[in-house]
């Protein structure tokens, strides 16, 4: 559960989120709305890249805010980008080993947990391959091998659905959707593809211009008249 509250990013006349408050309160949950309605930069504020003005941000008891950005990766927020970042001159293990460098591990727990998030994403067999030798889809499943080693608790995904054919998305699906049951880890999920979202996300989140215009389940968002108003950028009625 994260507690959302008042929170204020603006980037000097642009204000892109405002007041924004919400409880995220379910293990996968969606943000969707158009391009520049916030989604980026609510991840942004959540992962400690941004310092909001005002408001504040509680996940599962904890102050977010309070912590530094590696004090939350630390306590366990995971982040995958709408641009994958993973190193072409490393080799996928060591794409998904680095994430433990600051975690204090017996060798072998280490080993066993970097080789079971690279067998949940399916590419086992690939763990010496380099990462430039990986392909699109590769990259993004070795992306999210890399927010769900260790012990994660909230993962947070930018835009994993990103220019995947309909048969990757349904492998991406089926990870995304096991991430709780395997990891025990929440999940928060931004995609412009709405049909990933509505597989894969018990409740979501719609944001337009940095406001939420819509919180619950997923089914009866996508199907609120100013959710589709604002998609089709259309007069609210
Ligand atoms: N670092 C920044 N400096 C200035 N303006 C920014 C910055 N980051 C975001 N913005 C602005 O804030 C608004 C929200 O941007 P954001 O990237 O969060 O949108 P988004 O919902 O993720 O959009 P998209 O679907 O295109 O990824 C936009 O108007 C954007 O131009
Ligand atoms: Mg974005």
């Amino acid at each position: 559960m994260i507690q959302i509250r008042d929170i204020e990013m603006g980037f000097g006349g642009v204000r892109a989120l405002s007041k924004l408050t919400v409880d995220l309160d379910d293990t996968i949950v969606g943000v969707i709305g158009p391009n520049g309605a916030g989604k980026t930069t609510l991840l942004n504020v959540l992962n400690g890249f941004l310092r909001p003005q005002a408001g504040s941000i509680t996940a599962f008891g904890q102050d977010l805010l309070a912590l530094a950005p590696h004090r939350r990766a630390h306590w366990g927020l995971r982040r995958t980008f709408q641009n994958e970042q993973v190193v072409d001159d490393m080799s996928l293990w060591d794409n998904v080993a680095v994430m433990l460098d600051t975690v204090r591990l017996a060798r072998t727990a280490r080993n066993d947990q970097v080789q079971a998030a690279i067998h949940f994403v399916g590419l086992s067999g690939n763990e010496q391959r380099l990462g430039r030798s990986l392909n699109a889809f590769e990259r993004r499943m070795a992306e999210i091998a890399r927010a769900v080693v260790g012990t994660p608790r909230l993962i947070l995904m930018d835009e994993p659905g990103a220019g995947l054919s309909p048969q990757e998305s349904g492998i991406l699906r089926a990870v995304i959707t096991s991430i709780p049951v395997q990891f025990g880890a929440m999940v928060v999920l931004i995609d412009h593809d709405v049909q990933l979202i509505a597989a894969t996300c018990a409740k979501t989140a719609v944001l337009d211009f940095g406001t939420l215009i819509a919180y619950g389940p997923t089914d009866h968002v996508l199907k609120d008249s100013r959710v589709k108003a604002a998609y089709l950028g259309e007069e609210v009625v």
